[in-house]
């Protein structure tokens, strides 16, 4: 996929703020330092389109990018980021959960987990409500540049079986260091659009 156009449209921190343009979303969630803001920078082959930092805490409001005028990927602040105030971090669990539950447009979850680790009890809470909520989510291993295949294959399984994956729920490892992975993404998106229309 070529991407020739990619720009923030806005940053938004309450529902006022979101754009208007009704295109169909896809918002990537996830603990911070996981690779989200790298994962949207692959996706348009920019280097620094979505801001990201060695430091977890980087994206504090919802970024909503416009890709070619055909969709709109949205940066979230990640979840699990010790160095914050407790009424700080409530506000940006508030603010992420009304852009999830009431963003009309949304069409998919882009759910990011570090293929290195199991998924910590955060990352479990976080896919158990995303599909309490009936929630389209496509689940991404990230970092798989750090792992040999052995491990990327060892890793998956046990991935899959710590967030009870059905054998229909897609796990993609995706790495946006090497790029791995970014076509079957991007394939995954755009069926999503297709199929939805
Ligand atoms: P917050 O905005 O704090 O929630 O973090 P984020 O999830 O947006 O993470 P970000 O994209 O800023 O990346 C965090 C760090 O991980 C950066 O140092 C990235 O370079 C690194 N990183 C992200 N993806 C990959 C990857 O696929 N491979 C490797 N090796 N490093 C990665
Ligand atoms: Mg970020």
């Amino acid at each position: 996929m070529i991407i020739n156009n990619a720009r923030l449209e806005t940053s938004a921190v309450e529902k006022s703020h979101y754009p208007d343009s009704g295109l169909p979303e896809f918002a990537f969630v996830g603990k911070s330092n996981v690779g989200k803001s790298s994962l949207i920078n692959c996706l348009v082959n920019r280097k620094a389109l979505a801001r990201t930092s060695q430091n977890p805490g980087k994206t504090r409001t919802i970024n909503f990018f416009n890709i070619e005028d055909m969709l709109l990927f949205v940066d979230l602040p990640g979840y699990g980021y010790a160095k914050i105030s407790r009424s700080e971090s409530e506000k940006w669990g508030k603010m992420v959960e009304t852009y999830l539950l009431k963003r009309e447009q949304l069409r998919s979850i882009i759910f990011l987990i570090d293929i290195r680790h199991e998924p910590s009890a955060n990352d479990k809470m976080m896919y158990e409500w995303l599909r309490h909520y009936g929630k389209s989510v496509i689940t991404v291993a990230t970092k798989s540049d750090k792992l040999s295949r052995n491990e990327i294959a060892k890793n998956t399984a046990m991935i899959r079986k710590t967030l009870e994956l059905g054998q229909g729920d897609t796990l993609l490892p995706f790495s946006s260091e090497t790029k791995s992975g970014r076509d079957d993404l991007w394939d995954i998106i755009k069926q999503k659009i297709e199929t939805s229309e």
